[in-house]
């Protein structure tokens, strides 16, 4: 890093449709303030979506969806680079060369891919296989110093660090190893039907999550219909997962101590007090939902932001690009 270069993070997103409020809390209202110190990029990782089955229409609809809900939830263009994977060279041609050096082993004995391929009916294409190598390439592209990642992607982010490690090693000196990203504050909010899971969008069980697009009367409904523990009394303990997860979000959303929320409503019972966190909720997803409604009929301003989120991105990833090029041996391109 030189003098006066901010440190880079870079955090990609499956355009999996609506955003739950627990992604907003949890990650991407954080993300607004890691723009002061950091240069962020923000890749929709739309090549990673086509390993299952899906419907191209479908995609498509999806990705914009991604794109205007992280430009309502406050992600500033201006200050950060919000791009199409699909749009910038070197995602793919980087995890080609990356996946020269991963043993197949190592990938089949990834998790999510046991997971996903465990499914029955699911097809096991070679794409499922090698997400984890195009992830790394996602990261290493940009030579990223640090990626929030969630529980799940730990295991992921370890095979991107062995892989600069691998490439380093192999030909010389190129990427940085890159390091998880922890959040400060990182509120985990669990589901609200079963607080001991994280909240998670799910067609089965649509009271688990709340979506940022959710009516003010649905995400009254969620909340006062969420599962609470024994007793009546609103306090944070490792007996009450239920309210101890109401609790954090209320914090979360009103910025407010837990101890003072707890303050507030001792002796009120769980009625009033789910009543007055529906109150804060909704007036928190409001103005976002209203920036929402705007931007997702606004194409023009959408592939503003997509095209010049692009060209920052894919300057910078064709210099990677050529070190690796130049250093895997292969004559360079005259251009
Ligand atoms: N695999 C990640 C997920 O499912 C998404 C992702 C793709 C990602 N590329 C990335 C996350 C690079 C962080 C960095 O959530």
């Amino acid at each position: 890093m030189s003098q006066g270069e901010k440190p880079l993070i870079l955090t990609g997103a499956k355009p999996s449709g609506e955003l739950t409020l627990g992604n907003y809390l949890g990650a991407i209202k954080n993300w607004a303030v890691m723009l002061e110190e950091y240069e962020c990029f923000f890749p929709i990782v739309d090549l990673h979506a086509i390993t299952v089955h899906y419907v191209p229409a479908e995609l498509r609809r999806r990705t914009y969806q991604c794109l205007a809900q992280y430009l309502a939830c406050g992600l500033d263009p201006e200050r950060s680079h919000i791009f199409l994977q699909s749009h910038v060279t070197g995602h793919t041609e980087l995890s080609w060369v990356l996946s020269c050096l991963t043993p197949v082993g190592d990938l089949h004995r990834m998790t999510q891919f046991k997971e996903k391929s465990s499914v029955p009916g699911a097809s096991v294409n070679a794409g499922l296989l090698y997400y984890p190598v195009l992830m790394a390439a996602d990261i290493l592209l940009y030579n990223a110093d640090r990626v929030p990642v969630g529980e799940d992607q730990k295991q992921h982010l370890e095979l991107a660090r062995n892989l600069a490690q691998r490439f380093n090693h192999t030909y010389s000196d190129t990427f940085k190893i890159p390091e998880p990203f922890i959040g400060k504050t990182g509120a985990r909010i669990m589901s609200l039907q079963d607080p001991l899971r994280k909240m998670s969008k799910s067609e089965d069980s649509p009271g688990d999550a709340i979506l940022l697009p959710d009516p003010p009367e649905v995400i009254r409904k969620k909340i006062l219909s969420a599962v609470t523990d024994s007793g009546r009394e609103v306090r944070r303990g490792d007996d009450k997962p239920g309210i101890s997860n109401l609790l954090n979000i209320f914090s979360a959303v009103t910025g407010r101590a837990v101890e003072e929320l707890e303050k507030e409503f001792a002796g009120t019972g769980y009625g009033a007090f789910k009543n007055a966190l529906a109150d804060s909720v909704i007036a928190e997803l409001e103005p976002v939902q209203d920036r929402y409604r705007r931007i997702i009929e606004d194409k023009t301003l959408m592939h503003r932001v997509l095209k010049e989120g692009a060209e920052a991105a894919q300057a910078r990833a064709y210099r990677t690009l050529a070190k690796v090029s130049r250093k895997a041996g292969f004559i360079e391109r005259l251009r």
